[in-house]
């Protein structure tokens, strides 16, 4: 992720002081200026001093004695600075002040307290929707697995769809951050580094080291395996975006086994994710999570980004599809065949079922991979043909 330049505005000092060091904290963003007056006027000139800086963040903080200021220097900057996001930051107990802050043109509104996780999911937010496709085309997407419920099936949904599309792009990795990782489990993999060390060395972390740190499954799937024991000292969400933003400058695709880890961390790379897969049962409890896990996550903005896969299934009657999507708020986006044996036997050998020939459940997640990649235009160009071999 490329550091943000990041222009602060506010009539309180002290705030303005607490707001750049929350900045700074996140380690993706630098304050490159901090204005105690508003500006009043297009030509006012702090405004000209402010685009000087080409700052692609603009903070504005709203004090309770000087909102209408507030809105208008909202709207002065929006205006003067089309390139900048500017993000307002303000109490939540008005609504009006709200509505009328992103009407003057703010693209994100910012609890006043501000923590550096809000700060950070605004920043991460940002950049990733500058990354659409054709903005920097080179930089790898992530897919994140979810589950709704422990067991739902997350990590072998994971591990066949980041094997899917590495027989078909090679250059895929895996990233197990599950409480207790079982990736390399499944893959029958004895990973001599896992994630907390690539953490660890985040201060000289670069794609050799990278590289160093991940095991290489036989078709050259690489794997960042989890960790094999709880973590004492969690690494925090901003730790994790710099994990990130290295990840997706070397791999095409990353896919990231989150399971039941439902943290910051989860809900950074959900927020990078191109897709966030919520592996659900078609079961009455697992719904009903999967729902809360949406509801939960979506908070920081990735809930148009959230879609279920129904994991183990079958024709249940009075399963009502279409009720299920508009309680949960997500669509169900594939759905994947109940094949206990053919799972628990693939997990028990370490030999993934996409490898064992051509069953139900392999060709499910292939066609998974395929949807998921049908708009990238050097994948059309490869034979996906290739996965009918498997
Ligand atoms: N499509 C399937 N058909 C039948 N059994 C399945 C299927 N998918 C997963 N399973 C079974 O469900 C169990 C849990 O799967 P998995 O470990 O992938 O789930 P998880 O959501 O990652 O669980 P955890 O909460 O431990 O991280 C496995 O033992 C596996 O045998
Ligand atoms: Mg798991």
């Amino acid at each position: 992720m490329p550091e943000l330049s990041v222009a602060v505005f506010g009539t309180d000092n002290d705030q303005r002081a607490v707001l750049q060091v929350l900045v700074d904290g996140t380690s993706v963003a630098r304050t490159v200026c901090s204005n105690a007056s508003l500006p009043l006027a297009a030509n006012d000139p702090v405004i000209r001093r402010t685009q000087g800086f080409l700052p692609d963040v603009i903070l504005v903080d709203i004090a309770a004695d000087t909102t209408t200021a507030a809105l208008r220097a909202i709207e002065l900057l929006h205006q003067e600075l089309p390139d900048a996001a500017v993000f307002a930051i303000g109490s939540m107990t008005h609504p009006q002040l709200i509505v009328n802050a992103m009407r003057a043109g703010a693209r994100e509104y910012i609890e006043r307290p501000t923590t550096t996780t809000d700060l950070l999911e605004a920043f991460v937010r940002l950049t990733s929707t500058r990354r659409k496709p054709g903005r920097e085309g080179s930089r790898g997407k992530v897919f994140t697995i979810i589950n709704a419920k422990g067991g739902s099936g997350a990590t072998t949904v994971a591990v066949n769809l980041a094997l899917a599309l590495q027989s078909v792009h090679h250059s895929t990795a895996l990233v197990d951050l599950a409480p207790l990782g079982h990736c390399a489990l499944h893959l029958n993999l004895k990973p001599s580094f896992t994630v907390s060390d690539a953490i660890s060395n985040l201060h000289r972390l670069d794609s050799s080291l990278l590289d160093s740190f991940m095991s290489r499954h036989d078709g050259g799937l690489q794997v960042l395996a989890g960790s094999t024991v709880p973590a004492l000292v969690e690494p925090s969400a901003s730790d994790f975006a710099r994990l990130f933003d290295t990840m997706v400058g070397v791999f095409h695709y990353i896919v990231v086994d989150a399971s039941s880890r439902l943290d910051s961390a989860t809900r950074l790379v959900s927020n990078l994710a191109e897709k966030v897969l919520l592996v659900a049962h078609a079961d009455v409890a697992s719904l009903w999570s999967a729902g809360r896990v949406a509801q939960y996550m979506g908070e920081s903005g990735s809930r148009d980004r959230f879609a279920l896969v129904l994991n183990r299934y079958r024709k249940v009657a009075g399963f009502n599809e279409s009720e299920t999507e508009a309680a949960i708020g997500a669509p169900v986006l594939w759905r994947i065949p109940n094949q206990y044996f053919a799972v628990s036997a693939a997990i028990d050998r370490g030999v993934p079922v996409i490898q064992q020939g051509n069953s139900e459940i392999a060709r499910s997640i292939i066609g998974l991979a395929h949807y998921l990649t049908k708009d990238d235009l050097d994948v059309k160009r490869t034979a996906w043909s290739l996965f009918k071999t498997v």
